[in-house]
């Protein structure tokens, strides 16, 4: 059983040590705020570091995902294509603009959008006559789409792609970088992910109109003159000096956090070998994963357990673990919503656990997750399978 004060967190904030130096130097200059040299600063260094012409830093991930919903012009009734099997920060903001999502199932490969769904749900709605007006697809836990694949699709069907790189900043097919295969691209850095703001964002683009018009679309859309004047809807989004200030500091361990989370997989993996009915995420040829959080799917006949017992189990002796993403076609909330698929979202979602990946683990608190596994394997632990 747990002691009192056992804890271990599916993700938590790793700090490099020079987060203090940053924000005393925001606070001392009185830039706190939304203006401030950190926030440049940092849109530099993830210009420089992940390979993209121009970066523009959110107070969101979502915050991202809906500006770019806007400047790819989805308005009311505009249909976008989405990927079931992700986190709901994805296509809430497509409600928000009153677009309509039309979700797809995902490949078995990258457990992302499946590119021949994909291609069949637009051959459909263009048969009906309603042509999609964005694709968005998703880097879950780390691993990249099929982008060769979805990006020659959005060609073909002359389709904007928005790349929902919230989960994979540092993650590659063949040394490109994620976030950089769409139209547009977004990053989250909210205080689970690899590196954190805090609650952060960032949004990505090749396009220097389209980086002018975010940058003033996140500032209430203020026209440059030298009273108040707006002509059109914006929203207040931009990041804080003292959030980049963090950025900052948070980019400069950027290598070592991931080389850190790529090692968690691998010693789960490497421990956790001699169970039957266990499944990693393996990287396709040409893909490089940030690993951001180690999943695991579980085979009960072979494993002797599933996900929510071993979920239980963790949890009984103070491990956070959690479910992957419910599919949206399953949410309440996208009830009304069109699906296309099979049945890989669901059985994703009914039949795996992220597993504690911080890289803040030690090795002594990975070797104890393994040993509640192989003792839920061997029948020696009580479980229940009630979700508790
Ligand atoms: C896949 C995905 N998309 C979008 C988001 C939204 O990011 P944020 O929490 O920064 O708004 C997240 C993370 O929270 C995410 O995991």
């Amino acid at each position: 059983m747990a002691t009192e004060n056992q804890h271990t967190p599916l993700s938590s904030p790793h700090f490099s040590g020079n987060e203090i130096g940053f924000i005393q130097a925001a606070i001392a200059a009185g830039e706190i705020a939304t203006n401030g040299r950190f926030i440049r600063q940092f849109e530099q260094e993830l210009e420089r570091k992940f390979d993209s012409p121009h970066v523009i830093a959110l107070n969101s991930g979502t915050s991202a995902i809906h500006l770019a919903l806007h400047l790819l012009g989805v308005g009311s009734g505009d249909e976008v294509i989405c990927q079931s099997f992700t986190f709901v920060a994805s296509c809430n903001p497509i409600r928000y603009l009153g677009g309509v999502p039309i979700f797809v199932d995902s490949e078995e490969q990258t457990w992302n959008m499946c590119p021949d769904r994909l291609e069949e749900t637009i051959r459909k709605r263009l048969a009906q006559g309603k042509k999609p007006k964005v694709i968005l697809a998703v880097n879950l836990f780390g691993m990249p789409a099929n982008w060769p694949r979805i990006c020659h699709i959005g060609k073909k069907y002359d389709i904007p792609v928005l790349e929902d790189a919230a989960e994979s900043l540092g993650s590659t097919i063949d040394g490109q970088f994620a976030g950089t295969f769409g139209d547009l691209g977004v990053f989250s850095f909210n205080g689970n992910k690899i590196i954190t703001t805090g609650s952060g964002g960032a949004l990505l683009t090749k396009n220097r109109f389209l980086e002018k018009k975010s940058r003033y679309l996140a500032t209430q859309a203020k026209l440059n003159v030298p009273h108040y004047e707006h002509n059109e809807l914006g929203y207040n989004y931009k990041m804080t000096n003292l959030a980049a200030g963090i950025g900052l500091a948070q980019l400069q361990v950027i290598a070592d956090r991931i080389r850190k989370r790529r090692q968690i997989f691998a010693e789960y993996r490497r421990l956790l070998q001699g169970i039957p009915g266990l499944q990693f995420l393996e990287e396709p040829p040409g893909y490089f994963s940030n690993r951001w959080l180690t999943t695991l799917l579980i085979q009960p006949e072979q494993a002797g357990f599933d996900a929510v017992e071993l979920r239980n189990s963790l949890l009984l002796e103070g491990i956070e673990s959690r479910f992957l993403w419910k599919p949206m076609h399953l949410q309440p909330l996208y009830r009304d919503a069109g699906y296309l698929g099979g049945g890989v979202a669901e059985n994703l979602f009914r039949t795996g656990l992220c597993l504690p990946s911080s890289s803040l683990l030690e090795t002594p608190e990975l070797e104890r997750i393994v040993e509640v596994v192989a003792r839920l394997h061997a029948g020696t632990l009580y479980t229940t399978g009630k979700t508790v």
